[in-house]
């Protein structure tokens, strides 16, 4: 069997007509959504990804701001800089791209963000009220695999999710939105005895390790929806994910490629969190 392809890069480009349908409704009704990106240092995968995100915003009508700051910043610098953007009306959303320089401290700069515009869902104003179910943000890549989840038709409820990853912006979050859409829910991690007794029981598993070929085809129920949000290199230099794809896919019924999977998916969450914090922003200011 070959699994099916969840296409990440056409979903994607179809929520990005949608965010900019909406965009323009929002435009005309005087209000243009706006991301400010800050950038802290020279870190070469962080620079392609927040080009991509500022080129994403412009591809839908909205406008965009990059901060790039010097690897030396200053703590308070940076953090004076975020409380400008919290203050600035036209600025609707405020990602500041991880990871940061060694001095700074990463929680301290999320406890700066408002988390009206917080649209990284970073925030543990909004990390609490996703764990509470109450409205706000999502996560942007576990709200993208969930999105892949339910264009493929997957629906988790009754289904054992396993999630390998326990990070606060993947693995944690993950689990959160498997739970909420009714999935029976299991968090594997580096301190996992025995793995693949665990994979092997999931009907949806992701991947979200950081390390190259960790899910092989003995891991992999036959017919599971298989998402992998790894982002590694091999040899050649080439990008490629958690799950070895070539083998998965002749055990899964789903499966995500790297790249054109979960990445593309991430960035059109971001897209639809900065519109949904302009439409709240807009929605504030006329009642
Ligand atoms: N670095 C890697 N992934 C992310 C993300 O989703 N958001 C931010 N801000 N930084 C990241």
């Amino acid at each position: 069997m070959t699994a099916q392809l969840m296409d990440g890069n056409a979903l994607a480009a179809q929520i990005r007509s949608e965010v900019a349908a909406r965009v323009l409704t929002l435009k005309n009704s005087g209000v243009q959504p706006g991301l400010a990106v800050i950038l802290v240092g020279d870190d070469p995968a962080s620079q392609v990804y927040v080009k991509h995100k500022v080129a994403d915003c412009e591809s839908v009508g909205m406008r965009s701001v990059l901060d790039r700051l010097p690897a030396d910043t200053p703590q308070p610098a940076l953090l004076a800089r975020i409380r400008a953007l919290n203050a600035d009306p036209a600025v609707h959303g405020i990602l500041v791209q991880l990871p940061l320089p060694p001095h700074i401290d990463a929680n301290q700069v999320i406890a700066t963000l408002s988390p009206a515009k917080d649209v990284d869902c970073f925030h543990v104003a909004n990390v609490g009220a996703l764990m509470a179910g109450l409205p706000g943000f999502k996560p942007c890549t576990p709200h993208g695999c969930m999105r892949l989840l339910q264009a493929a038709g997957v629906d988790p409820r009754g289904k054992h999710a396993v999630v390998v990853g326990r990070s606060n912006i993947v693995g944690k979050p993950m689990a959160m939105l498997l739970l909420q859409a009714n999935a029976t829910v299991t968090i594997c991690h580096s301190a996992t005895p025995d793995l693949g007794a665990m994979t092997r029981q999931a009907d949806i598993l992701v991947a979200a390790v950081g390390r190259r070929n960790m899910i092989t085809a003995d891991m992999v129920k036959p017919g599971a929806a298989v998402i992998d949000v790894g982002m590694n290199r091999n040899e050649a230099g080439k990008l490629c994910g958690d799950v070895d794809f070539a083998a998965v896919k002749e055990v899964a019924g789903w499966i995500t490629p790297v790249p054109g999977g979960v990445g593309p998916m991430t960035r059109a969450m971001l897209l639809v969190n900065t519109l949904q914090a302009a439409q709240a922003g807009a929605a504030a200011t006329t009642t």
